[in-house]
């Protein structure tokens, strides 16, 4: 396994040498893969995923561009999904960060030169992970698979601010935009559990089942609990179960939750900034039926 390790880094730095390079607004260097600007420290990863990543069917996976409120879904989704597998005080939400219940494909996982074990991985069914991925990116066997995507997308300029936008349409897709959970949470996390063949009973609707989990989800909640305020979220593959390798980073809790505004990109860019990134939304986004 050394070996094959050793081979697939040498081969890595090949195939990179390949690719049209940049470097981003914050100086990391970015590499042009499937249409998109990757950061150079993550590719490796994302193409070992997309070779030996196996999608098992009624698996769920959450899909953003980092800083469109991942925590926020993440938070949503868990708490939809499971509500019936643990006591509502009792959600593990209210004791540990989001990102440590759904863990991320790419960064938590080690896929070098294999899949690592995600059958055993997570304590709650139907399982369900996360991906930092534009959907061109992802790998084939979750495209392939019944694997449910939630996919979401925010205002590039608030992206941006906050610290990528694409999409594609389908039954096993549900898309949602950042703006609209803000908009109108309620709606949004019926139409969630709908998606997630955990549709809210009348019962549960009657007794506030919606609002509670909105509410538990919500930023002024999350950001004040103690794991938020004070805890180190660790990403990486440190249990020897997921992987072989130990490689991890600590990021603090609290960065995930700074002002969850709409249009706060209007206190930061100048006229020309904004002019030179509403062009090129234009450009990318004309055609997609987004609007911000
Ligand atoms: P701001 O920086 O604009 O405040 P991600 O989780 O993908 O890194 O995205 C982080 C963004 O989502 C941050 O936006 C953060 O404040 C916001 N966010 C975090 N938790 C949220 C919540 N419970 N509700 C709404 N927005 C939330």
């Amino acid at each position: 396994s050394h070996d094959v390790e050793e081979s697939w880094d040498d081969e890595f730095q090949q195939l990179v040498q390949t690719f049209p390079k940049d470097k981003s607004f914050t100086g990391m260097t970015l590499y042009f893969f499937q249409g998109f600007w990757c950061p150079s420290i993550i590719l490796k990863d994302v193409i070992s995923c997309q070779k030996h990543f196996q999608a098992f069917d009624s698996n769920i996976i959450i899909a953003t561009l980092p800083k469109c409120g991942t925590t926020w879904l993440k938070a949503l989704t868990f708490s939809t999904l499971y509500r019936n597998q643990f006591a509502r005080e009792n959600n593990p939400l209210l004791t540990y960060n989001p990102h440590s219940l759904v863990r991320f494909i790419g960064y938590d996982f080690y896929f070098n030169d294999s899949c690592p074990d995600l059958e055993n991985c997570t304590l709650y069914q139907p399982r369900l992970f996360s991906i930092h991925l534009p959907y061109a990116s992802l790998p084939t066997s979750i495209k392939d698979s019944n694997y449910k995507i939630v996919y979401l997308c925010r205002n590039p300029m608030d992206t941006l601010i906050s610290f990528w936008a694409s999409q594609e349409r389908s039954s096993k897709i549900l898309f949602l935009q950042y703006e609209y959970l803000k908009e109108d949470i309620n709606s949004h996390l019926k139409k969630l559990a709908m998606f997630l063949g955990v549709p809210f009973t009348e019962e549960e609707e009657k007794q506030g089942v919606v609002e509670e989990i909105a509410k538990i989800c919500s930023f002024e909640n999350m950001k004040d609990l103690e794991v938020n305020k004070k805890g180190m979220q660790t990403f990486g593959y440190p249990q020897e179960t997921f992987s072989r390798k130990t490689k991890t980073f600590e990021v603090p809790c609290e960065a995930f939750f700074r002002k969850a505004k709409m249009g706060d990109w209007s206190n930061y860019l100048t006229p020309f900034m904004v002019e030179r990134l509403e062009k090129l939304i234009k450009e990318k986004l004309e055609n997609s039926g987004l609007t911000f």
